[in-house]
């Protein structure tokens, strides 16, 4: 069984045709999927197709573009939907300073409160990093004693030497279409380090859509792609892979029930 550890169906581009989509998935094999939140609102939209739809579950959270206009009514919503039989992360929070950095600090604060609300319910952090690692890593080593339940770099696209530091922190590092993309040698060498039993699969649906399927609508019917680019880096076969991802989502994600 696949997993897509990180995608989001309320997106317009997938919402419209949610059931196809779970159709979809559930005929490649895909079991698990954990559909993500950005904001107060579609963190309630994820959990309620969380509720709909077998085998799929959801994280609560504040993503770092999404800080700007957020308030603390939307943190203690986030706190109210991570008590959700279904909520299996935080997430996802983080920090991006790509499009705008004026918001720099409040990204910060935001980063760290919702950090701190993962380690009080006990749920692993679902973690979106760009163009701002250094001040991530930072944070994430001055809260490493909040990180019991663990977490997860999303869609991870720093050097190897940085995932050695966050393996030391107890994060799993995930991989979805950026692996699969013949400019993404960084992303690859990263994929042939990381220990077995510390590497996610996701797709960022509807984005990075993975090769062959690059530059189309993203589905979570498409994990099985990432999951064989991963075994060929790697030198192994796709069901090792299939099988560990299984095994690592188990245990960092502890209130999935399959
Ligand atoms: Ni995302």
């Amino acid at each position: 069984m696949f997993v897509d550890s990180h995608c989001h169906l309320d997106d317009e581009k997938l919402k419209g045709d949610i059931e196809k989509v779970v159709a979809e998935f559930k005929a490649a094999n895909v079991g698990i999927v954990i559909d993500i939140g950005c904001d107060a609102e579609t963190s309630e939209i994820v959990k309620e197709q969380a509720e709909r739809f077998n085998g799929v579950y959801f994280a609560a959270g504040i993503h770092p573009m999404d800080v700007k206009d957020a308030r603390d009514a939307d943190l203690d919503k986030i706190a109210e939907l991570a008590a959700h039989p279904k909520c299996v992360a935080i997430g996802e929070i983080g920090l991006d300073y790509y499009w705008d950095k004026t918001f720099a600090e409040k990204q910060k604060e935001f980063f760290v409160r919702q950090i701190e609300l993962a380690s009080e319910v006990k749920l692993p952090i679902n973690i979106h990093i760009r163009d701002a690692m250094g001040d991530a890593v930072e944070i994430l080593k001055g809260n490493a004693d909040k990180l019991v339940s663990g977490g997860v770099m999303h869609c991870y696209s720093g050097s190897a030497e940085t995932a050695k530091e966050l393996l030391k922190l107890g994060l799993y590092i995930s991989f979805g279409g950026t692996v699969t993309f013949k400019n993404s040698r960084k992303a690859q060498e990263v994929a042939a380090i990381v220990p077995i039993n510390r590497i996610l699969t996701e797709t960022d649906s509807p984005y990075l859509a993975p090769e062959p399927k690059r530059g189309t609508v993203n589905s979570p019917k498409n994990i099985p792609f990432v999951v064989s680019k991963l075994a060929e880096i790697r030198g192994t076969d796709a069901g090792a892979i299939e099988t560990a991802v299984y095994n690592n989502t188990l245990e960092l994600f502890k209130k999935i029930r399959i």
